[in-house]
C-alpha cells in the first residue's frame, strides 16, 4: 500500500454502562478526521474499544447480578453497534479482556520492570473510586462537612492504603517537560498544554501506584498474582496491544508511533503525562499528538450524569431521523470546534437539520437536480469556460483546498481538520452552499431555459452547480458519510467520495459529463417535533 500512514485512536470507554452522546462526540470527531484523512490519501488505521477491567466495571457488573466478564460480554457489543449505526468506520477495537492485550500488557510490564522502574512500595492516599484516580492533597476539594471530594467528578475520596507495585513515575519529570517543551504539537488544542504543564507537571510528579490487592477483576501482575495491574497502566496499552505490541512486532512497527490520541479533556493527564512517561521506561517512541476535546453539557453548561438522570440516548436520536446518523454527526461537529464543549439541546439539533442540512444543502441538491432533470433531460455537460460569476462558485466551493494558513505544508482543509477546527470548516462548506442558492436565485436557470440564445449560459450554470454540490460533498464526507455519498450517487457519479484519489476529487472540472439520478428527498422535513 502506498501513502503516509496515520494511526488515531480514540480513547475506550468503560464498559460500565451504556454509552451515551458524550462518548459519541468523542467517536464521531475521530472518525471525522480519520476519514477525511483517507481522503486525503493517508493509509489509515483507526482503533477504539472498550476498558473493562477496575473496580467500577465489577461493581456495575455486581449490580446487574453477573460476573463481570458476562457484563462487559454484554455491554462491549452495545459500543460496537452504536458505532456501526453511526457509520463509525473504525478499524479496530480493543476490548482489554483480549487475550492479546493480556499478553502484551504483561510483556510490557516486565519491559518497564527490567528497566527498574516498578518497585514494591505501600501506598496510601485519598482515592476516588468512580474515576479510579489517587487524588494529590494539593488538589482536594473539600465538602461542607470537611469531606474530601474528587476535583474531577465532585464525589467523596476514601483513604486507600495498600502494599503494591510502583511505577517511578517521579524518574521521568524532567524528561516530560523537555519533550513537551521541545515539541509545541504534543497537546492540542495549545491551550490544554499549559494546564498540564502548570497544573501537573511543576508541582511535580509522585510514583504512581500501578497494582491492586484489593480487587481480583484485571491482569495479573507477572509473578505476583496476587495483584491484579491498575486499570489505567492496562487500558492506556490497547494503543499498542492492538496493533500488534507482545503478539506481532511487525504490524507494531508498521502503525506504531501513533500519530494522534484523542481523548476527552479530562483525562488529558493520563495522556500527556503518564502514558508518555510508561513509554519511556519501556523504551518506546512516544506518540506524535494527543488531542483534548471538549464536552457535551447540556443547557446552562450541566454535565450529564447517571445520578441527575439526565444522560442523552444517543438511540433515541438516531430513531428520529430514522436511523440516518448523519443529522447527529452534523449537529454535534458543527454545534463547536472540537477542543470547546458543544451544548446539546434538542431544539438546536432539530433547527440545525431543518435550517443547514434540509434547507440549505438538500435544498440545493434538490432544485439543481430537478432543473437538470427539467431543462436537459438529466445530462450535464462541461461547458469550454466560465463567466466571472461561475469562477467565484468554483472559489468559494475550491476555499478550502488552498495552502494552510499556518505555513505547513498542506491545504487548508487538512489544517481545519487537524487542529479540530470542525465548526470553522463546517462554516465554510455552508458558506459554498449558500453562495451557490444565491447563484441560483440570481441566474434563474428557469428563465434561461425559456430562451433559445441562453442555451449555453444554462449549460455553464447547471455544470457549475452539479461540480459545485460534488466537491461540497466530498469535503462534507467526513462529517456526513450517507448523505454526501447519496449525493455523489444522485448526481449520476458511479462512486462515493471515499472510493477516487483525492486529485480526481479536489479538482474543478474533473468530472466532463454526468446523467443526475434522482431518487427522493435527501433530508426530509420532521413532521413529528420530539416532546
Ligand atoms: N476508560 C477511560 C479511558 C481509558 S483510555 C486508555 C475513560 N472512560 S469513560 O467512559 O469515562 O470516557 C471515555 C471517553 O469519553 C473519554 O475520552 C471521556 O473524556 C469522554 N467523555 C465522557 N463524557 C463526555 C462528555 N460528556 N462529552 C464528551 N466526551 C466525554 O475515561
Amino acid at each position: 500500500m502506498t501513502g503516509r500512514k496515520f494511526y488515531i485512536t480514540t480513547a475506550i470507554p468503560y464498559a460500565n454502562a451504556e454509552p451515551h452522546v458524550g462518548h459519541v462526540l468523542e467517536l464521531i470527531g475521530a472518525d471525522l478526521i480519520a476519514r477525511a484523512k483517507r481522503l486525503l490519501g493517508y493509509r489509515v488505521y483507526f482503533q477504539t474499544g472498550t476498558d473493562e477491567h477496575g473496580q467500577k466495571m465489577l461493581e456495575a457488573a455486581t449490580k446487574a447480578g453477573l460476573s463481570a466478564q458476562e457484563y462487559a460480554d454484554r455491554i462491549a457489543p452495545r459500543f460496537q453497534d452504536l458505532w456501526r449505526d453511526l457509520d463509525v468506520a473504525y478499524d479496530g477495537f480493543v476490548r482489554t479482556t483480549d487475550p492479546s492485550h493480556r499478553k502484551g500488557v504483561v510483556q510490557f510490564w516486565q519491559a518497564v520492570r527490567d528497566n527498574g522502574d516498578i518497585y514494591l512500595g505501600k501506598y496510601e492516599g485519598w482515592y476516588c473510586v468512580p474515576e479510579e484516580n489517587f487524588v494529590l492533597e494539593s488538589q482536594l476539594h473539600y465538602g461542607p462537612n470537611g469531606e474530601r471530594l474528587c476535583p474531577q467528578c465532585g464525589r467523596e475520596l476514601i483513604w486507600h492504603s495498600e502494599e503494591n507495585f510502583v511505577f517511578r513515575w517521579s524518574k521521568y519529570q524532567s524528561a516530560l517537560e523537555d519533550w513537551i517543551q521541545s515539541h509545541p504539537d504534543f497537546i492540542a488544542p495549545a491551550f490544554r498544554a499549559n494546564e498540564m504543564i502548570n497544573s501537573f507537571l511543576r508541582p511535580g510528579l509522585q510514583d504512581i501506584s500501578i497494582s491492586r490487592t484489593t480487587i481480583h477483576w484485571g491482569i495479573p501482575v507477572p509473578d505476583a498474582p496476587s495483584h491484579v495491574i491498575y486499570v489505567w497502566f492496562d487500558a492506556l496499552l490497547n494503543y499498542i496491544t492492538g496493533i500488534g505490541y507482545g503478539t506481532d512486532d511487525d504490524r507494531f512497527r508498521e502503525w506504531w508511533p501513533c500519530d494522534l490520541h484523542v481523548v476527552g479533556k479530562d483525562i488529558l493527564k493520563f495522556h500527556t503525562l503518564l502514558w508518555p512517561a510508561m513509554l519511556m521506561a519501556a523504551g518506546l517512541e512516544l506518540p506524535k499528538r494527543v488531542f483534548g476535546h471538549g464536552f457535551v453539557v447540556l443547557r446552562g453548561a450541566e454535565k450529564m450524569s447517571k445520578s441527575k438522570g439526565n444522560v442523552v440516548d444517543p438511540r433515541e436520536l438516531l430513531a428520529m431521523f430514522s436511523g440516518n446518523p448523519d443529522p447527529l454527526r452534523y449537529y454535534l461537529l458543527s454545534e463547536n470546534d472540537f477542543g470547546h464543549d458543544a451544548t446539546f439541546t434538542m431544539e438546536g439539533l432539530v433547527s440545525k437539520y431543518h435550517a443547514d442540512l434540509a434547507d440549505k444543502l438538500g435544498n440545493l441538491l434538490a432544485r439543481t437536480l430537478s432543473m437538470v432533470t427539467k431543462f436537459r433531460e438529466g445530462k450535464v455537460v462541461r461547458p469550454d469556460r466560465f463567466s466571472p460569476s461561475d469562477e467565484a462558485i468554483r472559489n468559494a466551493v475550491t476555499a478550502l483546498w488552498q495552502p494552510a494558513t499556518d505555513g505547513s505544508p498542506c491545504t487548508l482543509y487538512e489544517q481545519l481538520v487537524d487542529e479540530g477546527l470542525f465548526a470553522q470548516l463546517l462554516q465554510k462548506c455552508f458558506s459554498a452552499i449558500s453562495a451557490m442558492n444565491a447563484y441560483v436565485t440570481e441566474h434563474k436557470p428557469w428563465a434561461l431555459a425559456k430562451d433559445t440564445q441562453q442555451s449555453q449560459r444554462l449549460d455553464q450554470v447547471l455544470y457549475v452547480l452539479v461540480e459545485g454540490l460534488r466537491i461540497v460533498a466530498a469535503q462534507l464526507f467526513p462529517v456526513i458519510p450517507r448523505s454526501a455519498s447519496e449525493i455523489w450517487t444522485q448526481l449520476g457519479l458511479s462512486k462515493t467520495p471515499d472510493k477516487v484519489p483525492f486529485d480526481e476529487l479536489s479538482t474543478w472540472g474533473a468530472v466532463g459529463e454526468t446523467r443526475v439520478a434522482p431518487r427522493g428527498i435527501l433530508f426530509p422535513k420532521l413532521e413529528k417535533l420530539p416532546d
